[in-house]
């Protein structure tokens, strides 16, 4: 099998959405579609090889804007075209606007007004992230009355936090999912421009668009690189933004019955965002979101073997499997899972090509070879540092 040239293919992918814009902005469409079509092509392999997360997530977001320029050029708009005169984005199935009018400005920049499939039940453990959202952000909406006469305002700033792949941001997906509502995930490179002043003007845009609708949700992904502390060398580029963003959120209220928007932030690395977020309580909660228990180990296992449970039939055993993915994340847990049911349809597919009516299980042998190779994305140094950080001690 030929080797995946990592940065062999960002540099053709650099290259194809170059391409892409050029071709768009001189009014050639269909030279457009053919550089975004492999554009596309090649965004799909950098995410499926690339084993820095931070770096995954900026692909997946890239790849779902490429997707939605795909639409939109499909209903005839051309975004880089000089004449903006296309219809805005909200027309037709889209979510309810709380401002009630047209769209000002045309099109939504941050925000995807299709809500995501992805539900809290498709979320492993994490029980009390859930918890909070039921009470805080769904309640409300079933129960407005009730609500009103115990809580003041709906909605809730949640800060989430702790090591990579437990599932920061699909909560933030789920929680989508669950108001059937328009969201925002801004990456830190959504934020971070190289012109002075470009940062803070994307953050107010976001929360004005935040205001056109009666439910949202903003998620800010990676906030430790948007919002270092202002004290250190990190936050050089970024002081303005931190600024902006923390007088948009002051000034973004739920005033109205009715109006849930929820505003999410993830981190990999708590103590390193400025103190006013963490302490000033513009985050009103804070959720460690930390590695499965084994509760949500199963609940893993069982979901990489639903579409057939017979794999599990083999000489390891359900309970075996959750024993040994201690201490991984859902997202190390689910690639390991993959990997071994790689190794069963291996097996399968050789008894097929020798006449062999079989599918093979996933044994003891393949978890084994699987975990051998494998390296744990959570380290116990790392989890360290989130106890001091809960403790107060960094
Ligand atoms: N609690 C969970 N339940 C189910 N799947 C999960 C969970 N956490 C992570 N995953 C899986 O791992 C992938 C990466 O997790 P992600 O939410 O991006 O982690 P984080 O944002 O904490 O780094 C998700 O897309 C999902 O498929
Ligand atoms: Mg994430």
């Amino acid at each position: 099998m030929a080797v995946f040239n990592f940065d062999i293919k960002r540099k053709s992918y650099e290259d194809a959405l170059k391409m892409t814009q050029a071709a768009l902005s001189a009014g050639n469409i269909e030279e457009g579609k053919y550089y975004l079509d492999s554009a596309t092509s090649l965004c799909a392999q950098l995410i499926a090889n690339c084993v820095i997360e931070p770096m995954k997530r900026r692909y997946e977001s890239e790849y779902k804007k490429l997707q939605s320029l795909a639409t939109s050029l499909e209903k005839g708009i051309n975004p880089f075209s000089a004449d903006r005169s296309a219809p805005p984005r909200t027309a037709g199935g889209a979510p309810k606007r709380a401002d009630g009018g047209e769209n000002p400005s045309g099109e939504l920049q941050f925000f995807s007004d299709k809500a995501p499939t992805t539900t809290l039940d498709d979320v492993a453990g994490l029980a009390e992230v859930k918890k909070q959202i039921r009470l805080r952000v769904l309640a409300p909406l079933q129960n407005p009355e009730l609500y009103s006469k115990y809580m003041d305002d709906a909605g809730c700033r949640i800060l989430m936090y702790g090591p990579p792949g437990c599932g920061k941001s699909f909560v933030a997906e789920a929680i989508a999912g669950e108001l059937k509502c328009a969201y925002a995930i801004i990456n830190a490179s959504d934020l971070l421009d190289k012109y002075v002043g470009e940062g803070p003007k994307k953050v107010v845009q976001i929360f004005k668009e935040a205001e056109r609708f009666e439910k949202c949700l903003i998620f800010f992904d990676e906030l430790d690189s948007l919002f270092a502390s202002r004290e250190s060398e990190d936050s050089r580029h970024t002081k303005d933004i931190l600024t902006t963003f923390l007088t948009c959120l002051s000034g973004f209220h739920e005033e109205k019955s009715g109006c849930v928007r929820v505003i999410i932030g993830a981190t990999n690395r708590p103590w390193a965002l400025d103190t006013a977020l963490i302490r000033g309580k513009r985050f009103d909660t804070h959720i460690y979101v930390g590695l499965p228990d084994a509760e949500a180990r199963a609940f893993l296992v069982r979901k990489a073997f639903s579409k057939n449970a017979s794999l599990l039939n083999g000489d390891i055993g359900e309970e075996r499997m959750v024993d040994l993915l201690e201490g991984y994340s859902c997202a190390d847990i689910s690639t390991i899972l993959g990997k071994m049911k790689e190794k069963a349809f291996e097996r399968t597919l050789a008894n097929f090509e020798n006449g062999v009516n079989s599918e093979e299980p996933v044994t003891d042998r393949d978890m084994a070879d699987v975990m051998a190779t494998y390296r744990n994305s959570v380290t116990a140094e790392s989890l360290e540092l989130f106890k001091s950080f809960e403790n107060g001690e960094i």
